[in-house]
């Protein structure tokens, strides 16, 4: 199978961190549940697709510990750190294995696929999700963390820019980020000066500005985009997250709340506006057009949506339910 150069910049910069030592991100450990009710069950199959070195299915696994997990990553270098981590925390419900969308040889399906920050890196994202689709039980969900194209407009910009500039080097390198003055801030994904609780070491921000400006394939995306890409992929979608420079929001379209009082911030398209006739008006919309209001006001830089099967839409919370794109929804 022929090396891509995307895996070959993860090769060099293994995403998030080369760090071993580094903290586990516990944060989507703690907030599942806030999408799948009570979180994965025992005895479930769970595939992180693009794992990275493994600081989120490591967390994941800890946290779960009758669940078996498997993460699926090209990059050896990212394979090398997992599995040393996953040692490290002595979790064994985890294996790591080599492959990537959307020809990987794996002959399992999956209770739960998660991929963060992956399908928007291959050259055919439908052909990608496609594969997810292969692999996941009649009965399975399927959740994506994508760039989003309105808050990524400018971000964009700089790495065409970038990519310009370096188009004669035969390594990625950081020196025409660096003489531009550019250095990716987390705040612009509403995780404010901090990763996983600490500070980014200069290793891991040479690692996110790799990610930032080198990669050699981005599509940028909105909710409105999804229905085609995952189209004969799962029966229905459901808008989750925002992700930006103001916060981080869990969408919230239909008012049925379910947060906890004092956990993280909750958006009604309504919020979006203090004057009763705007509020009427977006009211008046459909999921995906109230969708494209709030994107258009928030100007999010990722976003997230879960899809699924089957019966699978009953294992998730009520919010996720309420959050359902039209065309896409079961019995549509
Ligand atoms: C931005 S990183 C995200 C890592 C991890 N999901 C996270 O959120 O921390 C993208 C990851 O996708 C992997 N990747 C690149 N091309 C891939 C492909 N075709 N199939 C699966 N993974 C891929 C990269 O090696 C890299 O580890």
């Amino acid at each position: 199978m022929a090396t891509s150069a995307t895996q070959c910049l993860y090769e060099t910069f293994p995403f998030p961190t080369p760090g071993v030592d580094r903290p586990l991100i516990d944060v989507v450990a703690d907030e599942i549940p806030l999408v799948i009710e009570g979180g994965p069950a025992d005895g479930w199959s769970v595939l992180d697709a693009g794992c990275g070195t493994g600081h989120t299915l490591v967390g994941l696994a800890r946290a779960y510990p009758r669940v078996h997990f498997t993460g699926l990553e090209p990059s050896a270098a990212a394979r090398d750190i997992a599995r040393r981590l996953a040692r490290r925390h002595g979790v064994t419900n985890v294996d790591i294995v080599d492959g990537a969308l959307p020809d990987a040889a794996l002959d399992r399906r999956f209770d739960f696929i998660y991929s963060y920050g992956v399908i928007h890196h291959l050259p055919d994202p439908h052909a990608g999700l496609a594969w997810l689709g292969e692999h996941l039980a009649d009965d399975g969900l399927l959740h994506l963390w994508l760039y989003h194209a309105i808050g990524e407009a400018q971000r964009m910009r700089d790495r065409e820019l970038v990519r310009l500039l370096g188009a004669h080097e035969d390594a990625p390198g950081l020196d025409v980020v660096r003489a531009l003055g550019l250095s990716l801030s987390l705040d612009a994904y509403g995780m404010p000066g901090a990763w996983a609780g600490t500070a980014l070491d200069q290793r891991e921000q040479d690692v996110f500005d790799a990610d930032a400006y080198l990669n050699p394939v981005v599509h940028t995306l909105r909710f409105a985009d999804l229905p085609r890409l995952l189209d004969g992929v799962t029966d229905w979608i459901a808008a989750d997250r925002l992700y930006g420079p103001h916060g981080a929001p869990y969408l919230d379209l239909s008012g049925t709340g379910g947060l906890p009082p004092h956990g993280p911030e909750l958006l009604r398209p309504e919020d979006l506006f203090d004057d009763p006739g705007l509020r009427r008006r977006i009211d008046a919309l459909d999921h995906l057009d109230r969708l494209r209001a709030v994107e258009l006001v928030q100007r999010p830089t990722g976003f997230r949506a879960l899809a699924g099967r089957g019966a699978a839409l009953h294992r998730c919370t009520r919010r996720i339910a309420g959050n359902l794109l039209p065309g896409a929804a079961p019995g549509a």
